[in-house]
């Protein structure tokens, strides 16, 4: 490097990124700012973030980051733009970012095939119990082919319910409707007419929703309206044979009660990719069930969806530092 710009300082805007994310995202924002990664595998503290968080222009933020009115106040007011490495944005306060002129992103879109193909692959798991069966065989325990042993129920003809028809519910019906041949069911604030043309999908309401459908798979975003949308009286609503998946945020199911539902075989089974908290403590009713099957919080982990999230928060803090739209605003219309 030559010395003298070694020697100048560097006036290119400071930019946080609360975790280390994919490195083709990192590059594009390298060129262009002074950027600072955290690098712990676990997330900053919250003193740390705040900290941290002083004098950027620009943040990328993941969902266990809560970015609220205090820590916009305490990054300052050259804070031009946040980026949530993530579709979902519950954990920012867009009010508060409004009011301070800070834009505020996501990274929609590139995710939406990976979530739902895990919400496949976690109904599938749970209709067929195969991590049971799996454990089984780990364990040592799998004696002989059994006549009456692990039996699960079908999937080929049978009625999907989607809570919140936005793209990750769409694409989740595509793939059960094409594959499974099942009829579609879904809740949405408007009729999708895309839906209803190319699944002959039926817009309905939740009620009717729980009680019809075999399978029910999770979708709209967490806000004020969809906490807690799935508590006892959902539940009691669904057919004994029902599964019930969950990719979109734990707080939309009430745990307790769907860890009592599963227990006393209300429900066949359960398959959550999102709990609250994340982790659940291992001491939680629901990780011990055998009919409940929880992932990690993976929706999005594949490796063409995480880089081209990394890219997409990186081309929003870059244009939110020019003062441009977002390419990818933050929308409070979608899913719901
Ligand atoms: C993950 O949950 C996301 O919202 O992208
Ligand atoms: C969420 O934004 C979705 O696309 O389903």
């Amino acid at each position: 490097m030559n010395p003298d710009t070694a020697a100048s300082p560097d006036h290119r805007p400071r930019v946080l990124v609360t975790r280390r994310i994919h490195e083709a995202g990192l590059q594009q924002l390298g060129e262009h700012t002074r950027l600072e990664v955290w690098d712990g595998a676990m997330p900053p503290s919250r003193e740390e973030l705040l900290r941290r968080a002083e004098g950027c222009e620009g943040l990328v933020t993941l969902l266990s980051d809560r970015v609220d009115g205090e820590l916009l106040d305490r990054a300052g007011p050259q804070l031009k733009v946040v980026c949530n490495y993530a579709v979902g944005f519950n954990n920012i306060d867009v009010q508060a970012a409004a009011q301070r002129d800070v834009a505020v992103g996501n990274t929609p879109d590139v995710l939406t095939d990976a979530t739902a193909d895990l919400a496949v692959a976690l109904l599938l798991a749970a209709a067929r119990r195969l991590p049971e069966a799996i454990d089984q065989v780990r364990q040592g325990r799998w004696k002989t082919w059994e006549p009456l042993g692990l039996l699960g129920v079908d999937l080929v003809g049978k009625t999907l319910g989607i809570v919140g028809m936005g793209r990750i519910g769409l694409a989740t019906a595509q793939r059960l409707h094409a594959g499974w041949g099942m009829r579609v069911l879904y809740t949405a604030r408007d009729p999708k007419p895309d839906a209803d043309s190319r699944l002959d999908a039926r817009h309905v309401d939740l009620p009717t929703l729980l009680a019809s459908s075999d399978f029910v798979s999770i979708h709209c975003p967490l806000t004020e309206q969809t906490a807690g949308l799935i508590d006892a009286e959902a539940l009691a609503r669904m057919p004994q044979h029902a599964v019930l998946v969950n990719t979109a945020r734990g707080e939309v199911v009430d745990q307790d009660a769907l860890a009592a539902a599963l227990e006393k075989r209300q429900i066949f089974a359960a398959g959550l990719d999102v709990t609250t908290p994340e982790p659940l403590p291992p001491e939680h009713p629901l990780v011990g069930l055998d009919n409940c099957v929880i992932a990690p919080h993976i929706g999005s982990a594949s490796q063409d969806s995480r880089r081209r999230m990394s890219e997409i928060a990186a081309q929003n803090v870059l244009a939110g530092l020019r003062g441009e739209p977002l390419p990818h605003p933050v929308s409070t219309g979608e899913a719901g």
